[in-house]
């Protein structure tokens, strides 16, 4: 015992050192946070170790050959710079087992495996991020960012942290996982679809579906025909409030914007860097009034046309004439040299035939090329564009309408009306993506819409998300390889701002990733509710407008006996301090706190919320027992 302590009576010395243990057990706690794993999505195989490995001043990130993971070395080392200001050095040379407190990034020799699966290993004295192309390594690096605790990206810029030991072999579940964004009925600059990369990235989608042009507004330079963004890009005033109420009212503000082919291009390359290939969407031949009012000469009638201000459908289509096909091919030449992505989306979902149903010019093709009527017309409009896209080596995607009047031979069908076109599409050997409105549209209600910001409609819950299985079961093991996998969509007729998009999106899309690229048997609604607390800590330190709607109860009510009834409450955030009153006043975090079920008489009126650090955190659920 050191002479210091003699003088000190036993009892107090072991209080002393009682005490000295308690505060470096709880400020390492402090500081350090979570102690355990909160990967979204959550990887295929992951086992958990005792230490930790110390990220500090001295860390440095080791590169096997100097010419290879330039991009993905530097990004890590910016990535903790950002949230530390420690500068790992970055250096090369054949790999050490020996090295200390080095992040080793390391491509395998054999090139076979999947590009997109990775291994990452956490041991005291290194990590490793092993994969056979740099996508994998890219995912590695994103559970490795992960692993950190949510205080890392506050960007407190504390020198030291630590990464829980642990092994990770992964690869995703499905080789398309998307995301989109409309950005015609509101523009987002170049910045702010940066930001939608960067979120993009951290969940593992590899795509962003970009949804360019449509009725309210053509987004993309082209420079042949200058007027689509000089016109097109351009709307006189844009709709208050929701559709179809009354009185109709307009801002009265000219809207607008659009992207030049420089921004795209860089947009394009910054994605890719990310390991997310672009698609664009030019959509035809409906939701193209803005289109034809820069260039009414591709419409059935004279026109003038008027960019839309207004949501919903409208009738003044492109015109399937030679000239129109020839403005097309050219439009899609262009954007063929600027995104290097397989597929080209052409849209071709809610086309109103009323202009070709009264156009002579119409009537006389579908004559002409027997056709059975406006639906046999699409089709081959369609057809037009798929072997246009298919003769210049790029594969065709459009959303489900394309399967009537039959299916082009080389198209990959987008179900959204539901999953029925999905298996349509399927059955015929067509590859699909899933976007099915009720599970996998984020312009829906997340929560109460009494609480919530102005939203489209329907009611899609994170839990609801979550539960997405893409595969519909009626698939035999054949057709099931036709579905690449599932996307989130985003349109925004009622989402204005950047800061709206964020808060529709996300927790939301942090379910989808899961659904994309985690096996089936591996999902966990549980396990994912104590991962996407953590999440809401991250977003909360990156300044992510995220929804919280998930703090919100869910009142179930269940006849118990004659003038009994059970109540089950619950809330899709993990382990939730429930209160609830049953008198119908208003719970505070004072009132009774739910445990489990309990019984009331009719007529008793439930108001329950969630409540943390004694604050009320979504506006209570009510319901009346009956
Ligand atoms: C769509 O939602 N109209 C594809």
């Amino acid at each position: 015992m050191p002479d210091c302590f003699k003088s000190i009576p036993m009892k107090k010395l072991t209080i002393l050192v009682l005490t000295v243990f308690l505060l470096t057990v709880f400020s390492f706690e402090k500081s350090y946070g979570q102690s355990s794993i909160n990967i979204i999505p959550q990887p295929k195989h992951l086992s958990v170790g005792h230490g930790n490995f110390d990220l500090n001043e001295h860390t440095r990130i080791w590169i096997v050959h100097p010419d290879k993971l330039k991009f993905e070395s530097q990004y890590l080392a910016d990535f903790i710079k950002k949230h530390t200001g420690i500068k790992p050095e970055i250096i090369s040379g054949t790999k050490n087992e020996h090295l200390k407190n080095v992040i080793i990034l390391q491509l395998t020799r054999k090139v076979s495996g999947n590009p997109e699966s990775y291994s990452l290993k956490v041991t005291k004295k290194q990590i490793s991020v092993i994969a056979p192309a740099s996508k994998g390594i890219f995912y590695g690096i994103q559970s490795l960012l992960q692993l950190l605790p949510a205080s890392f990206y506050a960007s407190a810029h504390e020198k030291k942290w630590r990464i829980p030991e642990c092994s990770i072999q992964d690869a995703p579940r499905f080789s398309y996982r998307g995301m989109h964004l409309d950005v015609s009925r509101h523009f987002f600059p170049p910045s702010d679809i940066k930001r939608y990369i960067d979120m993009l990235a951290m969940y593992k989608f590899n795509t962003f579906h970009w949804h360019l042009t449509d009725d309210q507004g053509w987004r993309i330079e082209i420079k042949k025909y200058p007027k689509l963004t000089e016109i097109g890009a351009w709307r006189d005033s844009t709709l208050i409030g929701r559709y179809g109420r009354k009185p109709v009212r307009y801002d009265k503000k000219r809207y607008g914007g659009f992207y030049t082919q420089d921004e795209i291009r860089d947009i394009v390359h910054y994605a890719a860097q990310r390991q997310i290939t672009i698609i664009p969407e030019i959509e035809m031949p409906g939701h193209s009034e803005a289109a034809m009012a820069s260039y009414p000469v591709f419409a059935c009638t004279p026109g003038p046309f008027h960019v839309a201000t207004t949501w919903g459908g409208f009738k003044d289509i492109y015109c399937p004439k030679d000239t129109t096909f020839r403005f097309l091919e050219e439009v899609l030449t262009e954007v063929m040299g600027l995104f290097p992505s397989k597929y080209i989306h052409i849209g071709g979902d809610e086309v109103i035939k009323y202009r070709w149903e009264n156009s002579p010019f119409c009537q006389q093709l579908i004559k002409k090329y027997h056709l059975k009527n406006e639906e046999g017309l699409q089709s081959w409009f369609i057809h037009h564009i798929d072997k246009f896209l298919s003769a210049h080596g790029r594969d065709m995607i459009g959303w489900d309408e394309i399967l009537e009047g039959g299916l082009s031979p080389n198209a990959t069908v987008m179900s959204w009306r539901g999953i029925k076109g999905g298996i349509e599409a399927a059955r015929q050997g067509h590859d699909v993506i899933m976007t099915p409105g009720g599970y996998c549209y984020f312009d829906h209600y997340q929560a109460n819409r009494k609480f919530q910001p102005l939203a489209i409609g329907g009611f899609t819950t994170l839990k609801k998300v979550y539960s997405y299985e893409p595969v519909p079961k009626v698939l035999d093991s054949v057709e099931a390889r036709h579905i690449l996998g599932a996307q989130g969509n985003v349109w925004t007729e009622y989402i204005p701002t950047f800061k709206k998009v964020q808060y529709m999106t996300l927790p939301r899309m942090a379910a989808l990733a899961e659904v994309d690229w985690t096996p089936a048997k591996e999902k966990n609604w549980p396990d994912f509710q104590r991962r996407i607390h953590e999440h809401f800590q991250v977003y909360k330190a990156l300044g992510y407008n995220y929804c919280t709607g998930s703090y919100a109860v869910d009142i179930m009510i269940q006849k118990s006996a004659k003038s009994d009834y059970k109540i089950v409450l619950s809330s899709e955030i993990y382990h939730p301090d429930i209160r609830y009153t049953t008198d119908g006043s208003r719970p505070t975090a004072h009132s009774e706190k739910y445990r489990h079920p309990f019984i009331v008489r009719a007529g008793a009126k439930i108001e329950a919320a969630v409540f943390v650090n004694g604050k009320l955190m979504e506006e209570p659920a009510t319901k009346v027992a009956k």
